[in-house]
């Protein structure tokens, strides 16, 4: 639900009337929100990087200001007749934001299908307070030839029957290519559980990126894709291009997810070893490298750090990609690194905090250039890579 005009400021009807505030940058103009991230990160790396070369920051990398995120994770509230699909407030209630004016359109437009959907297969959706129904979540996620994948957490099975039968509906009015059940049985606040029921013959979501000569990435249910497909797709084809300044022949993308960095740099004259905990990502990648040909791509389900530590020093990589979640890398890799002889980094960062502790920990390398992505407008998040090289 925004609305602009010109070059004015994204509007929102939520955020104006006080039922959502997730977007706490709601209503400034775009551009001052950039230089203030930018400004931000400079700050808090600065004196991580005090006493080395200085850093060459590339003009931020955007995209849309709206309509960008590629994935809704929506609350189910309310009742089984009238579902509010959104947050929940802070009296406990659903607050209904199908609206929101972040999803991409494609997804903006598949919510009241799917809230309608809920009403036909009778979801009863889950109520924290008395701990009775099933529908947690609604997942949702769009790749960029329009297609969903639809997953719904359920406290349990019980509606495996009913959402089976009234799946031919919703397949009849959205392009729904993997639907899915995920079980969470707990009473916790947490957004999916370790079971996943495929309902779809179809188990992959197709990510095509506009990255090198067109990178296809495929998406299981339970892994990780960056939330906005516009940016993400800058932040490989930067990789890529500071890549192909140095050619290494031996690549580590740690921290792999679904393979975007590592497939974005894999090639016949290079070897690319992805490591990710999250075995249903390791397996999507797999497909995806096999798929493109890729014979000397190989991904690995472990932790980034225990891994890296175990691996003889002769198998040492040229360059290695870390893209961790926002605690950053720590100490034991951060140590692991400076004593290897891995002469170029890449560091994905979404946390400028944990990014300026992990440097600090990296004297040995110069930060010889950065660039910051703004994959989360109207928010202070924001993406960061830099580019390391040993002294
Ligand atoms: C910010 S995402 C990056 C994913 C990927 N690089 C991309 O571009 O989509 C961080 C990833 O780290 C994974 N992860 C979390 N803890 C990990 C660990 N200890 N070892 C390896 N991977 C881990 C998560 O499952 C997630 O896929």
């Amino acid at each position: 639900m925004l609305g602009r005009v010109g070059s004015h400021p994204v509007q929102c009807d939520y955020f104006d009337a006080g039922a959502c505030a997730s977007c706490t940058w709601m209503g400034r103009a775009y551009a001052d929100q950039v230089a203030d991230k930018q400004r931000h990160v400079e700050q808090v790396l600065a004196p991580a990087l005090e006493g080395r070369a200085p850093v060459a920051w590339l003009p931020p990398a955007t995209g849309p200001e709206e309509g960008f995120r590629n994935k809704a994770k929506m609350v189910v509230a309310g009742t089984v007749d009238a579902p509010t699909l959104g947050i929940l407030g802070a009296d406990g209630r659903g607050v209904d934001l199908r609206h929101c004016g972040l999803h991409e359109p494609g997804l903006h437009d598949a919510l009241p299908v799917l809230a309608e959907h809920v009403v036909r297969a009778r979801l009863a959706p889950y109520d924290v307070g008395s701990r009775r129904g099933e529908l947690k979540h609604l997942l949702v996620t769009r790749s960029p030839d329009g297609e969903l994948m639809v997953r719904w957490v359920l406290r349990s099975t019980e509606p495996e029957a009913r959402l089976r039968k009234h799946l031919g509906w919703l397949l009849e009015r959205l392009p729904v290519a993997v639907a899915s059940i995920n079980v969470q049985p707990e009473h916790k606040a947490v957004l999916e559980g370790e079971r996943e029921i495929v309902l779809t013959e179809q188990s992959t979501l197709t990510m095509r990126l506009d990255v090198g000569e067109g990178l296809r990435l495929h998406l299981r249910p339970q892994s990780f894709f960056q939330t906005n497909t516009t940016v993400a797709t800058a932040l490989y084809e930067q990789a890529r291009a500071w890549v192909s300044e140095t050619e290494p022949a031996s690549v580590w993308d740690l921290y792999s997810g679904v393979g975007g960095f590592a497939l974005a740099l894999a090639g016949p004259h290079r070897s690319v070893t992805g490591v990710e905990i999250a075995p249903e990502a390791v397996a999507s990648a797999q497909l995806s490298a096999a798929e493109a040909g890729l014979d000397r791509a190989r991904f690995v389900a472990a932790d980034a750090t225990a891994w890296a530590l175990e691996q003889p020093p002769a198998t040492h990589p040229d360059l290695v990609v870390v893209n961790p979640p926002r605690r950053g890398i720590g100490p034991a890799l951060t140590g692991w690194l400076e004593s290897s002889g891995v002469r170029d980094v890449l560091y994905s960062s979404c946390n400028a905090t944990s990014l300026a502790r992990d440097l600090a920990a990296l004297p040995s390398y110069d930060v010889e250039a950065a660039r910051l992505l703004d994959m989360f407008p109207q928010t202070t998040h924001h993406e960061v890579l830099v580019r390391l090289r040993r002294r």
